[in-house]
């Protein structure tokens, strides 16, 4: 069957809510072991991994706010101490925190780019070391259709994710040669607490500019992102995949 990860070892940062968890438990269902780290949410990272052990597989929660070095560094270090290698990063991590750039303060923009992009980069290189000693690796981004088109309200949101694509073709282009792929999905709008925010109006606006004319679920964004890790996906680096609906085809 395709898609399988069995053997695998996989990190989903920000897994214990929304698209992440669904990540998190799709792998487990491949057959991946999966760290499942948090950032404030013990209880809901502690029932992800309890929904994976009783199906018989493998998971452990990991605490770490990963826009800080430091603490990226503990989460890889935890993986490979639990499972002794690591063939998956998921970066999935994020925040929003929307206003105009007229009312933007400089909290707001740099707490989402140390939470959406720094948290990739510390990740990234904490990760890349023992990918590359195993001549193996899958990277997978989570940036957002905001990133490819832009959103007023959203400068800062928009700046992170455009700059995890450019972030993730040059490392996609410096580990080619080792075997490891570093690819980029992003999600159009799929109704989580990240979502919630949004007004009515702008919810039925991003419907009506939808073709498939419908929202999107945690679990499409999970199918694609499985894919991309599994053995089938070998010769994709360097790609953005958009799960949207047909949103934004760039
Ligand atoms: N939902 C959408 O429509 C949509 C569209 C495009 C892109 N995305 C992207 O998809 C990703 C997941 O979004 P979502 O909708 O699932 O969001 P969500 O429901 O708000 O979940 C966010 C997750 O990220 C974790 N997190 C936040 N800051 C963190 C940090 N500093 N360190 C570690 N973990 C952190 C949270 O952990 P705690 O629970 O512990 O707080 C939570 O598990 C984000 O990167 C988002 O930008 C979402």
């Amino acid at each position: 069957m395709m898609g399988q990860l069995h053997g695998k070892t996989a990190i989903v940062t920000g897994a214990s809510r929304g698209i992440g968890r669904a990540i998190a438990l799709e792998f487990a269902r491949r057959g991946a072991a999966v760290v499942v780290n948090y950032h404030t949410n013990a209880a809901a990272a502690q029932e992800v991994v309890d929904a994976i052990t009783t199906a018989g597989g493998r998971a452990i929660p990991v605490q770490a706010d990963v826009s800080r070095f430091d603490q990226a560094s503990a989460l890889v270090k935890a993986a490979l101490d639990a499972f002794g290698k690591l063939d998956i990063l998921v970066n999935n991590a994020g925040t929003t925190r929307d206003t105009l750039l007229m009312t933007m303060s400089e909290e707001d923009w740099d707490a989402v780019i140390n939470a959406d992009l720094k948290s990739v980069f510390n990740c990234c290189k904490a990760a890349v070391r023992p990918m590359i000693r195993a001549r193996n690796g899958r990277i997978i981004n989570i940036s957002s259709v905001v990133g490819l088109a832009g959103q007023g309200g959203q400068t800062n949101y928009a700046a992170a994710k455009a700059g995890i694509i450019g972030f993730s073709k040059s490392l996609a282009k410096e580990l080619g040669a080792r075997n490891i792929t570093v690819n980029v999905v992003a999600p159009g709008f799929i109704p989580t607490a990240l979502t919630d925010v949004l007004s009515e109006e702008q919810k039925q606006a991003v419907l009506k500019a939808t073709p498939l004319g419908r929202f999107g679920t945690p679990e499409e964004v999970a199918y694609a992102v499985s894919f991309l890790a599994s053995d089938e996906a070998a010769f994709i680096t360097g790609a953005v995949l958009t799960v949207d609906g047909g949103l934004v085809m760039h």
